[in-house]
């Protein structure tokens, strides 16, 4: 039976961590995935989870089953971080929260859930979006469809195309978002523009579904929760996906979160039983590693307060990152505009250049990206930003 299959092409941004590693050139950059590194390029365990850990390793003394909901106190700490300590819904029991397998399990786990509530719902994404998003609600049955988000003549966003194609969404139409540092393409709606958003999926009925995975990397913490807190304000119905991959560099203990709002307490509670119906026939219970140590940083005064310097310091970096980047260029003399890359924000950004051009920079320059040319700004340091801006130079 297995002859039949064929072999598939690893995924492309996957694909250019083995590229990369495989390549000898002592100059070689990998600016592909989205994972945040210091100033010598690695990708170090924050402090708060060190500590963490520690406590976890001296305090654990069971790896027995915790069953379908995970850690508790995690549960409770994420919804707290993503609705805030005041929220409404948390105050009516409106939102259930449960842990899964990183950000993408969440988004999973909330496209099986849709697929259930509504098999013919229509999920609609931003032009651009994740490729995964893609591949995750496809993979559960649903079709996605796009609205307009990303101006590639501007690098700005298509704010009015997109409240056009929103005006037309209506109940049975599900809009996914990405809550800040949009990724792939690094340009968000003002606070101002999130409120409006928030008023029409209230006034046309559809179902807000909300990527998390950035929280603290676009303004901060509660800043970035802005869209979420809105949506959970004034609809019905939201979901959430989030992840502790980027903010609490937990990325291969795969830590992430599924929220539910419901219209009241005794729908969210039988959400949450299809939930763990849901997931049970899939990975049966969640892994509790890394949802451990964010719940002890979580519940401790002085680990949150570490944890929190330690996310102001990776968005600070990058966005030095951005301005040095757009400084730098200027001065090798490159006549394109970059400018834009210090109006974005997070990890990514398009450089705008074409698919021959970034296989030059690769082929040529050992510098890998994927194809749509966007890069992850925090992969570069003072060793390898100039040879970047050289070749980036050359293949103009
Ligand atoms: C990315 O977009 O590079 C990250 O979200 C990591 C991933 O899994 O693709």
């Amino acid at each position: 039976m297995l002859d039949h299959l064929e072999a598939v092409l690893p995924d492309p941004i996957l694909g250019i961590i083995a590229a990369h590693a495989a390549d000898s050139n002592p100059r070689k950059i990998d600016l592909g995935i989205g994972v945040y590194r210091d100033e010598h390029g690695n990708t170090p365990i924050l402090q708060c989870v060190l500590e963490a850990e520690r406590i976890l390793d001296s305090t654990q003394t069971s790896k027995s089953y915790l069953g379908p909901r995970g850690v508790p106190g995690f549960n409770s700490a994420m919804q707290e971080l993503i609705f805030g300590s005041a929220g409404a819904v948390r105050e009516h029991n409106r939102v259930r929260t449960v842990q899964t397998p990183g950000g993408t399990g969440a988004l999973r786990v909330g496209a099986d859930l849709i697929k259930a509530a509504s098999p013919d719902a229509r999920v609609w994404a931003s032009d651009p979006t994740w490729a995964n998003h893609n591949a995750i609600f496809t993979a559960a049955g649903l079709t996605l469809e796009s609205y307009p988000y990303f101006d590639r003549q501007n690098s700005s966003l298509r704010y009015d195309d997109m409240m056009s194609t929103l005006q037309e969404r209506g109940p049975g139409d599900v809009v996914l978002f990405h809550a800040c540092c949009h990724n792939p393409c690094g340009v968000s709606p003002e606070p101002g523009q999130w409120e409006t958003i928030a008023d029409i999926a209230a006034e046309r009925g559809f179902l807000p579904m909300v990527d998390v995975a950035y929280q603290g990397f676009e303004r901060g913490i509660e800043e970035d929760a802005l869209a979420v807190r809105l949506f959970a304000e004034k609809c019905p119905e939201l979901i959430v996906a989030s992840s502790c991959s980027k903010n609490f560099a937990v990325y291969r203990e795969r830590v992430g979160a599924i929220s539910v709002v419901c219209a009241n307490d005794q729908k969210a509670a039988d959400v949450e039983t299809v939930i763990h119906s849901l997931t049970r026939k899939n990975y049966s219970m969640p892994p509790t590693h890394g949802t451990g140590i964010v719940d002890i940083i979580l519940h401790s005064a002085e680990l949150r307060a570490l944890w929190l310097d330690e996310v102001t310091a990776m968005r600070e970096r990058i966005n030095g990152l951005r301005q040095e980047l757009v400084e730098r260029i200027v001065a090798a003399g490159i006549e394109q505009d970059f400018s834009f890359l210090q109006r974005q924000t997070g990890m990514f950004s398009f450089l705008g250049l074409s698919v021959e051009q970034v296989r030059r920079l690769r082929e040529q320059y050992s510098i890998y990206t994927v194809d749509s040319a966007r890069v992850n700004i925090a992969s570069f340091n003072d060793s390898n930003i100039d040879y970047f801006i050289e070749s980036l130079k050359a293949v103009l």
